[in-house]
């Protein structure tokens, strides 16, 4: 398989796909940025990388952070966070507030909203600087130590986070954050904030392809770990398209309302597709087009 022809191609059949769906107007900055991007990287378990279009371009990983404050939290405190949040789909938007009092405080899942605030809420409580962690990781597994906070998308969400500040407030009252409101709403914002292209997010997860293992060789996750995470990116990466997207593409896989979609092939390989148009549920229309276009051409899925 020419992966390279691939990617070229798919470039060119993604077409009818680009600009359809909505660019996030709720994060306003995010919703200056033009429709017609789209880009596409693939990561092999070695470190080769294959792209093509707008592959090199920084975009707002916004809640593909979650899938590495998660790694990161599992690394250094190992399954304490389970109880303090569930790892079911919950069939309800990303941002959703409905849920979370029926279940006392306890979010659904670590991807929804409310369960990536419980995440980074321990994450600050060890590492301190939970947003500095998460970014010296990816600048560490990309090999690009160039990764920064975008602070005017950061102040744009901070500005317009009414929903997450009640998600937090209620966990808060449910006694399910240990840090201070305020402090984890900004923790949160910044790491979502972090700017990246497609290439540097397929080499920044590949250990999610290497059973945790990082670039240097040495261990960030145990395969076990590794497998967990997998799963809840399977079941609830993409909220409540997760199913469809699973039909779709047959991959885990995570995406934020920047556009970009972060995929994993177990022991092979890693993929990260970038297109600002986002369907009803918050994810690229064209990026999961063209995974499902990569996943059914080459048979690389986990089904
Ligand atoms: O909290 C928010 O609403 C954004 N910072 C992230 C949401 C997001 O990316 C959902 N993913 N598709």
């Amino acid at each position: 398989m020419d992966i390279q022809n691939l990617l070229d191609d798919i470039v060119g059949s993604i077409k009818p796909h680009i600009g359809q769906g909505e660019v996030a107007g709720y994060i306003p900055e995010l919703g200056s940025v033009r429709a017609d991007h789209f880009g596409i990287s693939v990561a092999t378990g070695d470190g080769e990388v294959f792209s093509s279009g707008d592959s090199e371009m920084a975009f707002s990983i916004q809640s593909i952070s979650k899938v590495y404050a998660l790694a990161l939290v599992l690394a250094g405190d190992g399954d304490r966070i389970w109880k303090r949040v569930f790892r079911e789909p919950s069939g309800n938007p990303f941002n959703s507030l409905v849920q979370l009092e029926h279940e006392d405080g306890i979010p659904r899942n670590p991807f929804i909203n409310a369960g990536a605030l419980v995440v980074t809420d321990r994450l600050l409580s060890v590492s301190q600087d939970a947003s500095t962690a998460v970014r010296d990781l990816l600048r560490t597994e990309s090999g690009n130590g160039s990764i920064q906070i975008d602070s005017i998308v950061a102040d744009s969400e901070a500005r317009n986070s009414n929903r997450n500040a009640s998600l937090a407030h209620f966990l808060a009252s449910c006694g399910n954050l240990d840090n201070p409101v305020e402090e984890v709403l900004d923790a949160y914002i910044s790491q979502c904030s972090l700017a990246m292209s497609c290439t540097d997010l397929a080499l920044a997860s590949r250990f999610l392809a290497r059973n945790g293992l990082r670039a240097d060789g040495t261990a960030l996750l145990s395969p076990a770990q590794t497998k967990r995470i997998n799963a809840v990116m399977l079941t609830c990466g993409t909220y409540d398209a997760a199913g469809e997207f699973a039909y779709r593409v047959g991959l885990p896989g995570k995406s934020g309302v920047g556009g970009g979609i972060i995929a994993v092939v177990p022991n092979n390989c890693t993929i990260c597709v970038w297109s600002p148009g986002l369907g009803r549920s918050g994810n690229s229309v064209a990026g999961v087009a063209a995974l499902d276009e990569f996943t059914t051409r080459t048979g690389l899925s986990i089904f």
